[in-house]
């Protein structure tokens, strides 16, 4: 009887800790995930850290938008190319690229107020022929420029292609890494791509520099699925915090050393 009564208890006691641990998974999956798409590919805004984690920019602002709205922040890494479908099919919940607010975009998605400015910069060999970007412009100028898919530098480029007011031609790159290499082994002339992530592919690949130059200023913002304002809402709410209490400068502060900016 006293054995009956112990394997009871044993069977109790097995199927209360069974019990027990099915509680701890489903309050861990409690935790409302917050999706970010996102092209890791792009420094210092996000790339993939020597540990194999994500890091950068949006990615820490993102984290810390998260953080306020009870969220847990998961990071999709794709093509920069497929961030706008993805988010305004609803796949993912928020899209931060360091991409640029545009009217095209806007016709898709939803943007956020901006948290920060990028500027378009082209990249040259040292002691390139293009000395200004009124060279790739100029009469019969027959450049290859360099630029990632579907940013705003390859879609600017390939407008002034279209509308006859350059003669040189675009070569669209998966990332701006792989235009960048081109560059520095001869295949193309230039690069155009947003000035901090420019700054970072020359510090890390010799004999290229940056033209004085620029090219067009833009707003950087988060995108979300065209008409959730619920969602919308609750990020501007995060950002504006997280602005005015000098979060999102400090991240920028460590990743863009001031003087440099
Ligand atoms: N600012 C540009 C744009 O919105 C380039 C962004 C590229 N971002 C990236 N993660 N590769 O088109």
């Amino acid at each position: 009887m006293k054995k009956i009564i112990s394997l009871v208890l044993a069977f109790a006691m097995a199927a209360s800790l069974a019990a027990c641990s099915a509680d701890d998974s489903s309050s861990e999956s409690q935790t409302a995930k917050l999706t970010l798409a996102t092209s890791a590919d792009f420094p210092p805004y996000e790339y993939v850290a020597d540990d194999g984690s994500y890091a950068g920019i949006d990615v820490e602002i993102a984290g810390k938008i998260a953080e306020k709205m009870g969220m847990e922040l998961e990071v999709v890494n794709m093509d920069f190319n497929s961030i706008v479908a993805s988010v305004s099919s609803g796949k993912y919940d928020m899209g931060m690229a360091g991409l640029t607010v545009t009217e095209d975009r806007l016709e898709s998605v939803d943007f956020s107020d901006s948290y920060a400015n990028g500027v378009q910069a082209i990249i040259v060999k040292e002691g390139s022929d293009i000395e200004s970007v009124d060279d790739l412009y100029a009469e019969g100028a027959s450049y290859t420029v360099g630029a990632q898919i579907s940013t705003t530098g390859a879609i600017y480029f390939a407008t002034d292609i279209e509308d006859g007011r350059t003669t040189c031609t675009l070569q669209e790159f998966n990332t701006g890494a792989d235009a960048v290499l081109a560059l520095s082994s001869g295949k193309i002339d230039c690069v155009i791509i947003d000035n901090e992530p420019a700054k970072s592919f020359v510090a890390a690949n010799e004999g290229l520099k940056i033209l004085e130059t620029e090219y067009t200023n833009e707003d950087y913002a988060i995108c979300v699925a065209k008409g959730n304002t619920e969602l919308l809402d609750k990020i501007n709410t995060a950002l504006n915090e997280l602005i005015s209490d000098g979060t999102v400068q400090s991240i920028i502060d460590k990743y863009i050393s001031a003087d440099a900016q």
